[in-house]
């Protein structure tokens, strides 16, 4: 009996705190009229850093740009595309289109913040090149410039952090 509670206990605790990976995701957060602001990112995050700077401004990492639970914020005209840092327990991996019809910019939103991409198959004759012409941010697929394709993703599936 108190073996049964025991192995109950423990699948319990699995359960609830499995094992976790620490995974990073991709989002954009602008600090406009040199203004605080919140940007929601579902995920609880550990810790951001810079991506690419858009602003003139600085980003300095505490004082212009941090994580508070499920948002990042920034302040002081920091505009830029960020790094953040957070735990996943429930990591996935699908396959999802997406399309660059006329040489346009367009976004393919999948079921959670990605992690990861890779092109899994390429239905264009434009090269799709990482960081140039597909990426991704938040829980989307972005392609440009006339990238088409199949491509496997990772990202978390765990519940939305409300924010
Ligand atoms: C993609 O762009 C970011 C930001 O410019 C850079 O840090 C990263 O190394 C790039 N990755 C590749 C594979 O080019």
């Amino acid at each position: 009996m108190e073996g049964q509670m025991m192995v109950v206990f423990s699948l319990c605790l699995i359960g609830m705190w499995g094992t976790s990976e620490a995974v990073t995701g991709i989002f954009d957060c602008d600090s406009n009229g040199y203004q605080y602001k919140s940007c929601c990112t579902g995920v609880r995050g550990i810790s951001a850093s810079v991506m690419t700077k858009r602003s003139r401004s600085s980003c300095d990492a505490g004082y212009s740009f941090a994580v508070n639970g499920c948002s990042l914020w920034v302040n002081h005209g920091c505009r830029a595309r960020f790094y953040v840092n957070f735990n996943c327990r429930n990591v996935k991996t699908s396959n999802a289109d997406c399309s660059s019809r006329n040489y346009k910019y367009a976004e393919c939103p999948v079921g959670g913040v990605i992690t990861s991409i890779n092109v899994a198959k390429k239905h264009s004759r434009s090269s799709c090149d990482f960081n140039k012409s597909f990426g991704f941010l938040a829980n989307k697929i972005w392609v440009d410039d006339g990238c088409r394709a199949t491509f496997t993703v990772q990202y978390c599936a765990d519940r939305k952090c409300s924010c």
